[in-house]
């Protein structure tokens, strides 16, 4: 019999109340298939000590049998960066677009520009290819590069604008913006994702004309 909710499902027992905001990060966690040559690129080059690392014959939290190593290196905030490596898996599938490898990025915050200026030397140094760094206008300034081992994208970063992440309200109209954006072009042009996508540069590019100077919405981020 499948269960359904009902108000009677919470008689007796008092509502749930959302919990405080999380604090910080914890930590972000990808699979490795070089854990030795990772933790020394994240040691030797990014300057993050190796904090801790621990086996096991199978997967605590799920009991799948991937026995793994999981190693952790740590920021100056405390913050960790992880990996597991586990024998035998295959290499990860390739993205269905070069979009997902721009994208999806892991970004660390440095003390200063210079700062970013000077991690552009170090990385070419250690044979690690940068791109920037780029002026974020009134939002950051970063430099780019790709993890050498295992292809995660970096960013080291320094922030314009101490405020940079406390525009709420800002944050809310862009959401109703782009949301509205999106439903005008699956009218305009639905079944068709590229022409979807072509009239959504168009209102940007129109919606960015009617407020020359708007903040918020950089280039290439
Ligand atoms: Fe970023």
């Amino acid at each position: 019999m499948t269960e359904t909710a009902s108000p009677m499902s919470s008689v007796g027992r008092p509502p749930a109340v959302r919990p405080a905001t999380p604090q910080m990060l914890s930590h972000v966690a990808w699979v490795t298939h070089d854990a030795v040559a990772t933790a020394e690129f994240y040691e030797q080059v990014m300057g993050m000590p190796l904090v801790n690392a621990f086996t096991d014959p199978n997967v605590p939290s799920t009991g799948d049998p991937y026995p793994f190593l999981h190693f952790f290196h740590k920021m100056q905030d405390g913050s960790i960066v992880a990996w597991f490596e586990s024998p035998g898996l295959p290499t990860p599938a390739v993205p269905s677009d070069p979009a997902y490898d721009i994208f999806n990025h892991l970004a660390l915050t440095v003390e200063s520009m210079e700062a970013v200026d000077a991690w552009m030397p170090w990385l070419h140094e250690h044979g690690v290819e940068t791109v920037g760094p780029v002026n974020h206008p009134g939002i950051a300034y970063s430099l780019y590069f790709y993890d050498p081992i295992n292809h995660v994208r970096l960013e080291v970063t320094y922030p314009l604008d101490p405020r940079w992440n406390s525009n709420e309200e800002f944050a809310r109209s862009a959401m109703d913006e782009w949301a509205q954006m999106k439903r005008e072009a699956v009218e305009a042009a639905p079944d068709d994702p590229r022409g979807q996508a072509d009239l959504i540069v168009e209102m940007i590019r129109a919606g960015r004309a009617r407020r020359p100077g708007h903040a918020g919405s950089p280039e290439g981020h």
